[in-house]
């Protein structure tokens, strides 16, 4: 193929020659678009959609039997968005997976630019995450945080299996590329030691549930705000991810809530309903429900029950994109 001159392009007689000769140096016609680039509002491509702790917890223990920590990084299941082509992230920017560690089991030790964090949904006394260096304990309610690049490995020296919900920024740091991951290289001797330390929680790492629960009593009640009664966790508590621990109080109806930023509910305590533009998921405990991007959505508890509200907020506020239709 021989290269093009600035006078043969200027020659081109129709649009059709001209297409044909654009598309060899790599330009396309702004004017000839087969998809638009701009549009009216937000598109909504994420899905409403519900998890169940209780299916998540049947396919972990066979998990269990059939992967150990040794093959795999983590034992998770990822709670992928049904969108269209989707096989990741449960919103367009944060991911989160259900993930197991059995009792004497450690989840080998690295660090990566992805922020993450664990929401404990079944943990006996004895299971810790540590933090650069730090041994956490981990119980049922309490939030840990694993700032990017903060090394993090997971143990359980207790007798019993431990669950967790994991929220990632990963689909985030994708879309934007500073991607880094590095193995723990002392990973094989650093948790022994840390089996015998006392768990702490006397980290900024970690929000206590006994912590979170006082602050809700404290905290101006606004039963029918969109997110009932609600504090912030941090604030925000990952640069890329805000944290709101929710009280729904029984019967009432949420104010419904549309907004440009991506929103995940996991359940603490209780049950109730949720309804995703228009689309209604019952809830109980454990179960994660995906309010993406301008899908409106409100929540009915049917008991005194806490959700925890993982979004992506920071983000939208920090870039001017956030927005709110009311
Ligand atoms: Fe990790």
């Amino acid at each position: 193929m021989s290269a093009l001159t600035r006078e043969e392009l200027a020659r081109s007689g129709s649009l059709e020659e001209l297409y044909g000769k654009l598309d060899r140096i790599g330009l396309g016609p702004g004017w000839n678009k087969p998809t638009p680039s701009l549009w009216t509002s937000p598109r909504k491509t994420f899905q409403p959609a519900h998890w169940a702790y209780e299916l998540a917890r049947g396919a972990l223990d066979a998990a269990g039997r059939l992967i150990n920590t040794e093959l795999a990084e983590r034992r998770n299941l990822i709670l992928f968005n049904p969108a269209e082509g989707n096989t990741y992230g449960t919103v367009r920017t944060i991911v989160a997976a259900y993930q197991m560690i059995m009792p004497g089991e450690w989840a080998r030790a690295h660090r990566h630019t992805p922020n993450a964090l664990r929401l404990i949904l079944d943990a006996e006394p004895g299971t810790y995450t540590v933090v650069d260096g730090l041994n956490i304990a981990m119980e049922p309610g309490d939030v840990l945080l694993t700032p990017n690049w903060s090394t993090h490995g997971h143990g359980n020296a207790s007798k019993a299996c431990a669950y967790w919900l994991d929220f990632l920024d990963a689909p985030l740091v994708q879309l934007l590329e500073p991607m880094f991951f590095e193995p723990h290289e002392e990973e094989d001797q650093s948790h022994e030691a840390f089996d015998e330390d006392p768990p702490t929680k006397d980290s900024p790492f970690v929000f206590t549930l006994a912590e979170t629960a006082q602050r809700l009593d404290a905290a101006e009640a606004t039963p029918a705000g969109p997110f009932g009664t609600a504090i912030e966790l941090g604030g925000p508590a990952l640069d890329t991810v805000g944290l709101h621990m929710m009280r729904l109080a029984p019967g009432v109806r949420t104010e419904a809530h549309q907004s440009t930023a991506n929103n995940i509910y996991a359940i603490v305590r209780g049950s109730g309903v949720t309804d995703v533009d228009g689309t209604r998921f019952a809830w109980r405990r454990g179960d994660v429900i995906a309010a993406p991007a301008w899908r409106p959505h409100f929540h009915e508890a049917a008991d005194d029950a806490l959700v925890f509200r993982v979004t992506d907020e920071p983000v939208l506020q920090k870039l001017g994109f956030y927005r709110i239709n009311s």
